[in-house]
């Protein structure tokens, strides 16, 4: 082991790992398209747009451009008392993309900050409505929304960290994950849990929140559109706010441009990050409707949130270019023909003896194995077969950049092959 790694081994936290015995990390000296180099000279093929936001690729001329000519204006300026045209710009182009009734953007650092803030949004609002009692949260399990502890009190209670940090995280209602698929028709069961809950605790409940169509960090489950189209109703017939989790969904992950779209439906509030800037810098969105804008100071109040690095320039000038790439370019046919070699190629590991279900959306493939993967070990075996792909739990999958190529993806699903053999 080189320095440079021995050294962030001893005193670097890396995602989920402890600081005495650390999983195994890569020396990255650069990343182009799809490809990630490291130090010792080998090029992976990239098959996770790093956490499924770099969905232009790496090193994008374009990109990169809209940061230096930004950089030339100003790097950043503190959001309070002052805007800036990226800003302007940028939440322009997310009212204008996304569905019509979300006309108010807040900006922020994090996915998980958006949460919180959608999370603010919703307890405030029935708050200067004079409801304070509705005050919780309904969402289903399977989910993730983030690591700071009003998006951790709805993650999934079991695969969560709740048991961890029970004592301090508030208690919020959880129903099943919905198990209808895309294509079936919904399910009695799903209907009736989402609609028996809501009657019975709607007085108390905020909002609900869930991520559509895809649940992504917790469990990779894909559900029916019809799901999503019944708890809208649902929502505004028990007068409860829906908060609509896009950050991984969004910007052409699942073949639509907001996941929202598989079910025609536009949620109270929305959050986005990830590949709102095309992987480059860490900023989110959490945009909502004028009623809950307006709602939100019927009291004379206003929304208490105000992060340092709001709408940072940079972020928003790449965000923009990022979208601009999406509306002139070929994203949906790539993402299309993403979504048929996924479903070919990773279909054929659906008879292997190590492999639950294979499943396909979109630009995402998810093979689910029947026990817990190995990740240290089948990530070395990925890094020498010249890919990166992370495994967690039972969960080896895909989501790459949108602009790979049939080869370059074929690359990623033989390697995905070659390790549930050694399983
Ligand atoms: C659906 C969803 N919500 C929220 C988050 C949290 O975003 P961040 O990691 O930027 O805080 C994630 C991250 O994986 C996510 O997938």
């Amino acid at each position: 082991m080189n320095d440079a790694l021995a050294f962030d081994r001893r005193h670097i936290w890396h995602p989920y790992t402890s600081m005495t015995d650390p999983l195994p990390t890569y020396h990255v000296v650069s990343a182009d398209g799809v490809r990630i180099r490291l130090a010792d000279g080998r090029e992976l093929v990239d098959g996770m747009a790093s956490w499924w936001c770099a969905i232009h690729g790496y090193n994008h001329p374009q990109l990169n451009a809209a940061i230096l000519n930004q950089l030339q204006k100003t790097a950043h300026v503190m959001f309070g008392g002052l805007t800036h045209e990226p800003a302007i710009e940028l939440a322009r182009a997310l009212v204008d993309m996304t569905p019509s009734p979300l006309q108010h953007v807040f900006f922020c650092d994090s996915g998980s900050v958006a949460v919180e803030v959608a999370i603010k949004m919703a307890l405030q609002f029935w708050g200067a409505q004079a409801r304070p009692e509705k005050h919780r949260l309904l969402t289903i399990r399977g989910g993730y929304h983030g690591d700071t502890f009003g998006a951790m009190s709805v993650c999934d209670p079991v695969t969560g960290m709740h048991e961890r940090f029970r004592p301090v995280l508030p208690e919020h209602l959880f129903v099943d994950r919905p198990r209808t698929r895309p294509g079936e028709p919904l399910h009695p069961t799903d209907a009736e849990q989402i609609e028996r809950t809501l009657a019975e605790h709607h007085t108390q409940i905020a909002a609900l929140i869930l991520e559509p169509i895809v649940q992504g960090a917790g469990g990779m489950w894909f559900y029916a559109p019809e799901y999503l189209s019944h708890v809208h109703a649902l929502c505004h017939r028990y007068d409860v706010l829906l908060v609509l989790d896009e950050i991984a969904t969004g910007f052409g992950r699942t073949g639509r441009l907001f996941a929202c779209e598989h079910a025609g439906v536009a949620p109270d509030i929305m959050c986005l990050g990830k590949a709102m800037t095309g992987g480059y810098l860490s900023q989110a969105a959490t945009l909502t409707t004028s009623r809950v804008a307006e709602g939100i100071s019927a009291d004379g109040g206003v929304l208490m949130h105000g992060p340092t690095f709001m709408a940072n320039p940079l972020a928003c000038a790449v965000a923009l270019q990022s979208i601009e790439l999406l509306r002139v370019g070929t994203w949906q046919a790539r993402v299309t023909a993403i979504e048929s070699q996924l479903r070919e190629e990773l279909g054929q590991y659906a008879g292997h003896h190590a492999v639950a279900e294979v499943r396909t959306l979109g630009a995402i493939g998810v093979v689910e194995t029947h026990d817990a993967v190995p990740v240290a070990a089948l990530q070395q075996i990925f890094v020498e077969a010249g890919v990166w792909i992370r495994p967690f739990n039972k969960l080896i999958y895909l989501m790459p950049p949108f602009v790979i190529d049939s080869d370059d993806l074929h690359q990623l699903t033989t390697a995905i092959g070659s390790a549930l053999d050694t399983l």
